[in-house]
C-alpha cells in the first residue's frame, strides 16, 4: 500500500551519472524536493543546469558531508524526508592482488560515506519522528563472485550496518531499506575499470589470464550481462520505499538478485559455490 510521504525532501548521493541520476530525475518528476549531489565540480553544475538543487558531496571528505548536509538542512528549515545512499564504484581484483589502501578506498566510498551520512540524518529524522534511510547495495551483497573481493566486502558490510540499523530503529518511525540491483545500466563498469588499471598489476598476478577476459568483459560497449535492466527499475524501487507505509527491508532488482537470493537459501555452500564460479564470467554485481 502506499501513501503520500509526510515530507518530499530527499538527499541523493552519486547523482553524476547511472542510477543516481535517474532516481534524481525519477523523484523530482514525482514532485519530491531533490538534493542532488555529486562529488566532481563540473557535475554538480550541470545538475544545477538540469534545474536541480545540487550539492558538492564526496563521500569520502567528511568536510564534505558535513556542508552538503547542513546546507540541505538550512535549506529546508531542519527537515530531510529521506537520505538515498547510492554514491559507490566496484574495485575488482584478486583478493590476493589488493593493496591494504585499495580496500580501505573501497570501504571509505561503499561503507564509511553512506555511514557517516547516516549519522547525520538521524537525529533530525528522531526529531522529526519519520523518515527513510535507503541503502544501494547490490547483489553483490548477498552472494561473492570471483575478482569482486572488495566490493564484496563492502557491500557484505553495508547490509551487516543495514541489518543492525533497522534493529536499533525500530519503532522510531524511520525506516531502513535496502536495494539490491543486479546489472543495470550505468557508468559502474566504466568506473570499475578505471579502478582496475590504477589499482590491480595485472601482468604481474597469478590472475593475469582471468583478468585478461575480464578486461574485455569491462571494456565491452552495451550491456555484457544477461537480464541488464536500465537504472528506472531501481527508481521504482526506490519510490515503493520512500512511499510504502511499511517499506519492504530488501528490494531485489533484476533477475540475477532474485535467483542468486534463492538460491542462497537453498543450495549447500560448495552448491552456491558451484553456481557462482560458473556465473563469474557473466558480470551480475
Ligand atoms: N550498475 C549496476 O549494475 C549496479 C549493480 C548493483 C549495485 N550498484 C550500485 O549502484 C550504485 C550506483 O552505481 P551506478 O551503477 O549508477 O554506477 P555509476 O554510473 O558509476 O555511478 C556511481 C556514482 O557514484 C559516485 N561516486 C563514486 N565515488 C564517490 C564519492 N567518493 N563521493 C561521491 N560520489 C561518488 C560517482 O561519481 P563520479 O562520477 O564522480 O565517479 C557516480 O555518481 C553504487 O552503489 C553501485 O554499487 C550498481
Amino acid at each position: 500500500m502506499t501513501t503520500s510521504p509526510p515530507g518530499r525532501e530527499v538527499l541523493i548521493t552519486g547523482c553524476s551519472s547511472g542510477i543516481g541520476r535517474t532516481v534524481a530525475e525519477g523523484l523530482r518528476d514525482r514532485g519530491y524536493r531533490v538534493f542532488a549531489t555529486a562529488r566532481q565540480a563540473q557535475d554538480v553544475k550541470s545538475l544545477a543546469g538540469s534545474g536541480f538543487e545540487a550539492l558538492q558531496l564526496d563521500v569520502i571528505d567528511s568536510g564534505s558531508v558535513q556542508r552538503a548536509v547542513s546546507e540541505v538542512l538550512e535549506k529546508t528549515g531542519g527537515r530531510l524526508y529521506a537520505l538515498f545512499n547510492n554514491a559507490g564504484f566496484g574495485q575488482p581484483g584478486a583478493v590476493e592482488d589488493l593493496r591494504r589502501e585499495v580496500l580501505r578506498e573501497q570501504f571509505e566510498t561503499n561503507l564509511f560515506g553512506a555511514h557517516e551520512l547516516i549519522r547525520r540524518v538521524i537525529p533530525v529524522m528522531r526529531t522529526q519522528g519519520y523518515g527513510r534511510i535507503i541503502q544501494n547495495s547490490s547483489v553483490l551483497g548477498l552472494v561473492a563472485m570471483k575478482y569482486r573481493g572488495a566490493y564484496n566486502a563492502s557491500k557484505y558490510a553495508l547490509e551487516g550496518l543495514s541489518d543492525t540499523l533497522r534493529l536499533e530503529l525500530r519503532d522510531t518511525g524511520i525506516h531502513v531499506a535496502i536495494i539490491e540491483p543486479g546489472p543495470v545500466e550505468s557508468r559502474f563498469r566504466e568506473n570499475a575499470y578505471a579502478a582496475f588499471k590504477r589499482n590491480v598489476d595485472a601482468e604481474k598476478s597469478a590472475h593475469r589470464e582471468a583478468y585478461h577476459a575480464m578486461e574485455r568483459r569491462l571494456t565491452t560497449d552495451g550491456p555484457v550481462a544477461p537480464f541488464t535492466l536500465p537504472p528506472e527499475a531501481v527508481l521504482k524501487k526506490v519510490i515503493h520505499a520512500l512511499e510504502s507505509r511499511r517499506p519492504k527491508v530488501r528490494y531485489y532488482v533484476t533477475f540475477p538478485t532474485y535467483l542468486f537470493a534463492t538460491l542462497k537459501r537453498l543450495l549447500p555452500h560448495r552448491g552456491l559455490d558451484r553456481v557462482l564460479t560458473g556465473v563469474s564470467r557473466g558480470g551480475s554485481r
